[in-house]
């Protein structure tokens, strides 16, 4: 039996981007928030670096609004890339408002101010940070005020199957009406129907056999809005940090850019630095560049990793910029202020996504992407260090705009059918789903990695064929189960990966194929974009 329940507002996702947007909806609106494990276990939740804001007399809007552009190669929404920028010091207003702490220090002049950290493709200090656990410190904030509001209502442990919309219900005029959840813990799907809904999903990095992410960045938003007829761009611009803890019991630990920007240099096992030979601005070069040269030195002399040294900085300096980090390592027999920390790139942001406009709208009435699950344009081909959560926040606010305007003429939802499943069991085969799961983690790592040719792209469509008729044959048959949810996205998300890899025909930013290692100058650079069949 399913449960319907009925919201204004109906928020899938509870990081930085959904919880903002939470918040700001809900003096005027009755709000639910669904969030597929703990509130606090997105990727938000794991940020160290920080948050991009221009605070610094010596910085400029215009510096900022340069230095993503040069990231994203080309491929970035000048006007987005603006109105964002733009944004920067009232968001972290905002954040403090909510409380958030952010690491202060006294100037010369014995003053008070925010601190602020030096990322790779910036060329100013402009990282607002709360120690080395930003993420944390927002998290939680934002987590404790819409525990609060009492027009939240937050559901956690429910994971989204599926957008229920009027054309799958065969009601005339397409918009969303809500979304089947399966709540995990009483093994329950239930519908929840809402006048407006809003994917606030987060990446879709666990599609590679090493990522920084934490568990629930399986891309569900991307593949619940693709199957649901929203167009997608940009997925071959995946972000591979350069520096992940490389150790054996250490699962998806960051080492931050900071680390770089406050002087760590990147070594060979020798002990010999090898940045210099990749980019001039070395260890702050953008993220692709240095993730690819790693990458190179790893593959070219067989080696297991690459070492990041910050060592030769006091042991005081160190644990006041950088306690977790610290600490995390200290707990892996590795002292950061005596010895390098053997690290290596991991699959860390997804630049592309569902494709909005300016307000965070899709392609369906009232359905809207937020945070890293869409692609605004913000970007390009490559996203600079720490300009994800101030997106998160910016496009927050800017659907909060929209859906006040919109909401009182907002149809309310009909009632919903209920989930059926009168023909499916109870799985015998669960290994079938792990199997799957580690197949295509570790196809798309070989594959589809920092380093693709076509060769290897046929490949890998080869298997996701394979793979997804076995999927939807499982899913046809057996009762919903979150492993289960998570891998039909995952097969969705490899898939789109790789087609708009195979549509690119040259190198940029985030995807470099050997062969076609050049960028093409010859026209003006497009975004990849994909359209599901109707
Ligand atoms: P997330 O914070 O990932 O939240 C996604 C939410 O969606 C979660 O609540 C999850 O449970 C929920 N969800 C997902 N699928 C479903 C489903 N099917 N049903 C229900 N709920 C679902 N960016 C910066 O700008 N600065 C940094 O310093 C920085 N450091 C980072 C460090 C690490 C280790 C990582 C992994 C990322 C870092 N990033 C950083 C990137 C940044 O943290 C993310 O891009 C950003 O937090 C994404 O926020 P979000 O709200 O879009 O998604
Ligand atoms: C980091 O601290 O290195 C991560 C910053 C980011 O991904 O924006």
């Amino acid at each position: 039996m399913s449960q319907q329940k009925s919201f204004d507002v109906l928020i899938i996702g509870s990081g930085a981007a959904g919880l903002s947007l939470a918040i700001r909806l809900a003096e005027h609106a009755q709000i639910a928030v669904i969030s597929k494990f703990a509130l606090a276990s997105g990727s938000t939740y794991y940020a160290q670096g920080g948050i991009s804001a221009v605070l610094d007399a010596q910085d400029s809007i215009e510096s900022h609004i340069e230095d993503t552009l040069n990231a994203g190669a080309g491929l970035c929404d000048p006007e987005i890339v603006k109105l964002t920028v733009a944004q920067g010091k009232k968001s972290i207003a905002w954040l403090s408002q909510q409380g958030v702490a952010f690491t202060e220090r006294e100037n010369k002049n014995g003053e008070t101010e925010l601190h602020l950290n030096q990322e790779g493709g910036h060329s100013h200090r402009r990282i607002v940070h709360t120690d080395d656990a930003t993420g944390k410190a927002v998290s939680l904030s934002l987590a404790e005020n819409a525990r609060q509001h009492p027009n939240i209502e937050l559901f956690e442990n429910h994971n989204a199957i599926d957008l229920i919309t009027a054309r799958k219900l065969g009601i005339p005029g397409q918009r969303v009406l809500g979304s089947y959840v399966l709540d995990t813990q009483a093994n329950q799907v239930k519908s929840i129907a809402a006048r407006k809904v809003i994917l606030a999903t987060g990446g879709a990095n666990k599609v590679y056999l090493y990522s920084t992410n934490p568990n629930i960045s399986t891309g569900d938003g991307i593949a619940l809005s693709w199957r649901a007829g929203c167009r997608i761009a940009n997925m071959e611009f995946m972000q591979f940090h350069p520096t992940c803890l490389y150790h054996p019991e250490a699962q998806s630990f960051l080492i931050s850019e900071a680390v770089r920007g406050e002087g760590g240099k990147l070594i060979l096992p020798d002990g010999s630095t090898f940045m210099h030979k990749f980019d001039p601005r070395e260890e702050l070069a953008p993220r692709d560049i240095v993730a690819r040269a790693i990458d190179h030195e790893i593959k070219k002399r067989g080696i297991d990793c690459v070492y990041l040294d910050i060592s030769h900085k006091p042991l005081k300096f160190i644990k006041q910029h950088f306690p977790t980090i610290y600490n995390q390592c200290l707990e892996y027999g590795i002292d950061i202020a005596k010895q390098p920390i053997p690290v290596v790139p991991a699959a860390h942001y997804t630049c592309g996504g569902v494709l909005t406009d300016s307000y965070a709208r899709t392609d369906i009435p009232g359905l809207y992407a937020v945070g890293e699950v869409a692609c605004t344009g913000l970007h390009g081909a490559n996203r600079m260090a720490s300009n994800s959560l101030l997106e998160c926040l910016v496009f927050a606010h800017r659907a909060s705009i929209d859906i006040l305007k919109s909401l009182p003429d907002a149809p309310h939802p009909p009632d919903l059918p209920d989930w059926d499943e009168s023909k499916v069991s109870d799985s015998d085969e669960e290994v079938v789903v792990a199997h799957n799961w580690d197949e295509i983690r570790r196809f798309m790592w070989d594959y589809v990695g920092i380093v693709r040719t076509d060769k290897r792209l046929e490949r890998a469509m080869h298997r996701i064929e394979l793979l997804k008729k076995e999927i939807a044959d499982y899913y046809g048959n057996f009762r919903v189960t979150s492993d289960l949810l998570e891998l039909r996205s995952l097969v969705i998300v490899a898939e789109l990966i790789v087609r708009c890899a195979q549509l690119r025909k040259e190198s940029r930013g985030l995807h470099y194929t050997l062969d076609y290692p050049e960028t093409d100058t010859s026209k003006s650079p497009n975004n990849t974009i994909l359209t599901p069949k109707s």
